[in-house]
């Protein structure tokens, strides 16, 4: 009971967050943990802090598992596309979480599937995304999710490749994967057959033959082209979760900027080159007298290639870039060729190998090539021309002489690109 006169209950921002998270849980004693909390609060600000306390240790524990749960959604979800009334594709997902964390998820899953139009369908409500506004709908099941579609082929050929029954730690891997969640995973149905089978097996990324692009129809605009890259699921970096980040700045520049696959930042903000190489190749064009918003910049492979680790300094988790596989820069290259086709640069700046790699379909050696100006061989070459340079990052894994060395060979790269448009590609190459 709280009368009139009594000092009003406090609660501070710690509290908040930690209650908002408890009572996502489904313990039928939630309610009775925060209560007897926030009232000892009162006289103990500091009681949250308190890890022997028998109440705050049984609160933590409900919020771990709620925070275990929120993890393993934004890791679990898998979307199938289906396509609306308007031909315009839908992705439909189907989860089952433990406790009541859809909504505390939503705003995750706008930000990272911002582009396009989706349903999480769960027992408990559902969330509906329309690319501007999002929606909450009442609980389904199970019947009102959509049946398999190729996409989860290619999970499961994805997740058989990567798949390493030497270093098989099963114990390991039902603690990241648990049993729960399997049934609705596409690649899990796959798990006792590898298991069995204990056959060390080359934990390659999926290569798919080039007739993956067979029967598409062919883009028509640049925005066609980023409609088709924000779909494409043909390859396992495709299939990641990741948005595409497309190329961007104006069609029609002279000159055009090819990196390798984004990275972190691009791809949370989705736009190429504002991460820290990004910086690195901003400075650089400054000061060669080349506004950045005036060229086009774009990479090889259009997701982000990458795998979750531990910041051994912080303790953080986060997503360690991988460099796209050869393979997977060749089956990207289709999207590129009709970029570049749209964008029609007449010279393109190819930012290390990855990028050599895409423009040529051969490994080239940067050390060898950099620095010269050669016509483009490939069927759209069309009288473009590319120069190699170095990734803007390499110069952040390198210190003293070398980096010196290697930004002023940048530098004097972008400056003849800048030079050879200027002059209508007279400059001898
Ligand atoms: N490297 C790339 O190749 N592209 C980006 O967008 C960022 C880093």
């Amino acid at each position: 009971q709280h009368s009139a006169d009594a000092p009003p209950v406090r609660a501070n921002q710690e509290f908040l967050r930690f209650a908002a998270s408890v009572l996502l849980h489904t313990d039928p004693a939630r309610h009775a943990i925060l209560y007897d909390l926030l009232w000892r609060m009162q006289a103990k600000p500091r009681l949250l802090s308190d890890a022997s306390d028998p109440v705050v240790r049984r609160a933590n524990l409900l919020a771990k598992a709620v925070g275990r749960d929120i993890h393993k959604m934004r890791a679990f979800v898998r979307f199938r596309e289906v396509l609306d009334t308007d031909n315009t594709p839908h992705y439909v997902a189907w989860f089952e979480p433990q406790f009541a964390i859809l909504r505390a998820n939503a705003k995750f899953f706008v930000g990272r599937f911002a582009s396009m139009q989706w349903t999480i369908l769960t027992p408990i409500g559902s969330i509906h995304w329309d690319g501007a506004a999002l929606h909450e709908g009442p609980a389904a099941d199970l019947s009102q999710a959509p049946a398999d579609d190729p996409a989860e082929d290619l999970w499961r050929t994805y997740y058989a490749s990567i798949f390493n029954p030497a270093r098989l730690k099963v114990k390991a891997m039902v603690k990241e994967m648990p049993r729960r969640y399997w049934k609705n995973l596409p690649e899990a149905s796959l798990i006792p057959d590898l298991i069995a089978g204990a056959q060390a097996r080359e934990a390659a990324m999926v290569s798919i033959g080039s007739d993956a692009f067979a029967g598409v129809a062919e883009p028509e605009s640049l925005s066609d082209v980023a409609a088709g890259i924000a779909a494409c699921k043909r390859c396992a970096i495709g299939c990641n979760g990741t948005r595409a980040v497309m190329g961007r700045g104006p069609t029609g520049s002279p000159l055009m900027l090819l990196g390798e696959a984004p990275g972190d930042s691009e791809e949370a903000c989705g736009l190429p080159f504002v991460g820290p190489a990004g910086q690195v190749l901003r400075r650089h064009l400054a000061k060669a007298g080349l506004d950045a918003d005036a060229l086009y910049m774009t990479s090889s492979v259009k997701h982000f290639k990458f795998e979750h680790t531990t910041n051994q300094a912080t303790g953080a988790k986060i997503r360690l870039h991988k460099n796209p596989s050869p393979g997977e820069i060749d089956h990207c290259r289709w999207w590129l060729e009709r970029e570049i086709q749209f964008v029609n640069p007449r010279l393109i700046v190819a930012l290390g190998a990855s990028a050599a790699r895409a423009l040529t379909g051969r490994t080239v050696s940067v050390t060898k090539m950099r620095g010269a100006i050669k016509p483009l061989t490939t069927e759209l070459s069309n009288g473009r021309h590319m120069l190699l340079t170095y990734h803007p990052s390499y110069m952040l894994r390198i210190n003293g002489a070398a980096r010196e060395e290697a930004e002023a060979a940048f530098a004097a790269d972008l400056a003849r690109a800048r030079d050879w448009c200027a002059t209508g590609g007279d400059i001898k190459a």
